[in-house]
């Protein structure tokens, strides 16, 4: 394994990127295979290394109050280490544009919320008008639904996960939001797009953004080979004149073949889009553009 030399300066860390924001990622060296996010001042680094590089304990200590590690090969199931300063045995608030999302150091899959979605979940809230009824599927602890629902949306929430339902509540009500008003559902998204249609509901606006890979029971999804049948289930709900926001984190899919998958989707039901955008990527991220989004007014 190389040595890791790179000379982190304060420079090199990026300054918060909006106003009302204490979340966001405040180093990236793809090429050193280091990146670090910045949760109110407690910092989570990972590696492509198996260890925690040397060149960042000085920093760690002065601009961090704590500072986690993981391997990233390991993200997907481990908790992170803690390296430096206070340790974090709580979850915690951070703010991004305004609303507020718990963060859990020891959560494994990932610590409740993905920074690289920052400005979707923005667009989301500046779109989304009072009454409109939104549904995010694959919402993990609901992002997109805070934000759609601070919006004065009716919001419905989807996700195979009752932890992170139960998670989306907590980040609801610490956003003065009452769950109680909102609609979530457990379970496949594929089955409850199907059921939603059979019952005629239907959305101004719906949230794609599914894991690269997912099983349920027998039947698998790869967003490289099966975005248009899940385009095609969606796009059946979304009202005349209303949007979907498909999302693929997928680093082998291009952007063209996402774009021709999703349009094919939506065709297929013989819908049109009417407008679209592929909205970029946050700027500390450093272009590597490997979430791909596409938002589309379809009527
Ligand atoms: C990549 S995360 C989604 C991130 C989320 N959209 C956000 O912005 O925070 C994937 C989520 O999809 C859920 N999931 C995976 N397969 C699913 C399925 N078939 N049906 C419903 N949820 C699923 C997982 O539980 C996880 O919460």
């Amino acid at each position: 394994m190389a040595e890791l030399q790179p000379t982190v300066t304060l420079k090199r860390l990026f300054p918060s990127p909006a106003p009302d924001t204490t979340a966001w990622r405040i180093y990236h060296d793809a090429a050193a295979g280091v990146w670090v996010d910045h949760f109110d001042g407690r910092w989570l680094v990972q590696t492509q290394a198996p260890t925690f590089p040397d060149f960042l304990h000085p920093l760690a200590g002065g601009v961090a109050r704590s500072v986690y590690w993981r391997p990233r090969d390991k993200a997907a199931a481990t908790a992170p280490t803690h390296v430096a300063g206070e340790l974090v045995t709580e979850r915690f608030a951070v703010r991004e544009n305004g609303a507020s999302f718990l963060i859990d150091f020891s959560a494994g899959y990932s610590s409740g919320i993905f920074l690289d979605q920052r400005l979707n979940r923005r667009r989301v809230g500046e779109t989304v008008r009072p009454g409109d009824r939104i549904l995010n599927t694959f919402a993990y602890t609901g992002g997109f639904s805070v934000m759609a629902a601070l919006a004065g949306a009716e919001t419905t929430t989807a996700d195979l996960s009752k932890t992170y339902l139960n998670w989306t509540w907590d980040n609801f009500t610490l956003n003065g939001l009452d769950p109680a008003a909102h609609h979530g559902v457990k379970g496949d998204v594929f089955e409850w797009l199907a059921t939603f249609a059979r019952q005629g509901r239907t959305f101004h606006g719906i949230v794609l953004d599914p894991p690269t890979f997912s099983r349920n029971g027998r039947v698998t999804f790869r967003t490289d080979r099966d975005y248009a049948a899940l385009a095609a289930l969606a796009v059946a709900l979304v009202e005349p004149g209303g949007w979907m926001l498909c999302c693929a984190n997928t680093l082998g899919l291009t952007s063209a073949q996402f774009e021709r998958d999703v349009i094919q989707g939506i065709k297929s039901r013989r819908r049109r889009v009417v407008s679209s955008e592929s909205p970029s990527m946050p700027p500390e991220f450093g272009g590597d553009e490997y979430l791909k989004s596409l938002r589309l007014v379809v009527e």
